[in-house]
This record gives C-alpha cells, sequence and structure tokens, in this order.
C-alpha cells in the first residue's frame, strides 16, 4: 500500500498539526484517507499509517477495529450496507431487513454479492432511533425503512441509481423552529 502523492501530501499536512510526540492524533484520519482511496483497510495500509505516525501496528489495528466506519476486509465496489440492529431498530424490524441482506445481497455479513457490487453487516446504533429500523449506506442514512421500501434501495443500487436517502416515508423528527433567529 502506498499513498497516491496528493493524499501522501494530504496526510503530511495532517501530522504537521499536531505537537512534537503527539504525531499519533492524526491516525483517524490518516486511516480515512488510506480507505478512502481503497474502499476498504488492509494490513498493509494500516501499516502505511502506523510507519507514517510511528505507531505499533497493533494500536493502529485497535483503532480501526473499534469504529465501525473502518473496513477491515474487502466491501461492495457500489456500496456497503449497514443494518441498525440495536433496540429501537429491532423492535421496529431490523431482523426482516436483515433477511432482506440474506436475501438479495449475501448469506453471511461482510460476503460480497455474486456480482462483487454490494456487502452488508448488522452495526450498533447509528443515532437515528427516532427513525427506526433504520440503515447506513455510505455517508448516508436510509430511515423509516420497510422491507419493501429497502428491498428497493438494494435493488436500484445494483441498478447503478443513487437511492434518495433520509426518512423512506418522509417523516421527518422535528419541525425546523420557528420564531427563532
Ligand atoms: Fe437504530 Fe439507534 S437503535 S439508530
Amino acid at each position: 500500500f502506498a499513498f497516491t502523492a496528493a493524499n501522501q501530501q494530504w496526510a503530511e499536512a495532517q501530522i504537521t498539526k499536531y505537537p512534537e510526540g503527539r504525531q499519533a492524533s492524526a491516525v483517524i484520519p490518516l486511516l480515512w484517507r488510506a480507505q478512502e482511496q481503497e474502499g476498504w483497510l488492509s494490513r498493509p495500509a494500516i501499516e502505511s499509517v502506523a510507519d507514517m505516525l510511528g505507531m505499533a501496528y497493533i494500536r493502529v489495528l485497535e483503532v480501526a477495529s473499534f469504529y465501525f466506519m473502518f473496513q477491515l476486509q474487502p466491501v461492495g465496489s457500489v456500496a456497503h450496507i449497514q443494518v441498525c440492529g440495536t433496540t429501537s431498530c429491532m423492535i421496529c424490524g431490523a431482523e426482516d431487513l436483515i433477511a432482506v441482506c440474506r436475501e438479495k445481497i449475501a448469506a453471511k455479513p461482510h460476503e460480497l454479492s455474486a456480482d462483487g457490487k454490494l456487502s452488508w453487516e448488522e452495526v450498533e446504533c447509528l443515532g437515528s432511533c427516532t427513525n427506526a429500523p433504520m440503515a447506513q449506506i455510505g455517508k448516508d442514512y436510509y430511515e423509516d425503512l420497510t422491507t419493501e421500501s429497502f428491498g428497493k434501495i438494494i435493488d436500484d443500487l445494483a441498478a447503478g441509481k443513487v437511492p434518495t436517502p433520509g426518512p423512506q416515508n418522509g417523516r421527518y423528527a422535528s419541525e425546523p423552529l420557528k420564531g427563532l433567529s
């Protein structure tokens, strides 16, 4: 693994933001940029970040494996779908959404679909409990899902379309407050 020239320059700029001896503070932005470059974090990518920051590989792996936003194995070339399985979403139908993933993408989490375009996993609460059940796809949230609306989102992704994020039934948790300026 090697950062592209542009990413290398960007990464070095991040490191200089921190005082001498505190370069490890740049670990999350560097991991994020490595993942954006390759789609996921391979061992060589993590080693490269560790070398740049003067950290032990295991320390960087500890960070990368702690957050759901980091992927430690290859993901679908079009989308990796993260279905929230925590309490609110579970009560509102997360298990049914996971069944849709098993049927339409792959039997097991982190497996690639037959065409390599999609993958999925179950994750912990993503902070959108009011609009449960929900899933994160890329950087977007898809909320108030039903098996029908979620299945269509997956079909659209597989067909190269970009589904509209947000509450799929148009229900927003709160209206903007009026009279405040
Ligand atoms: Fe699913 Fe919080 S429980 S977003």
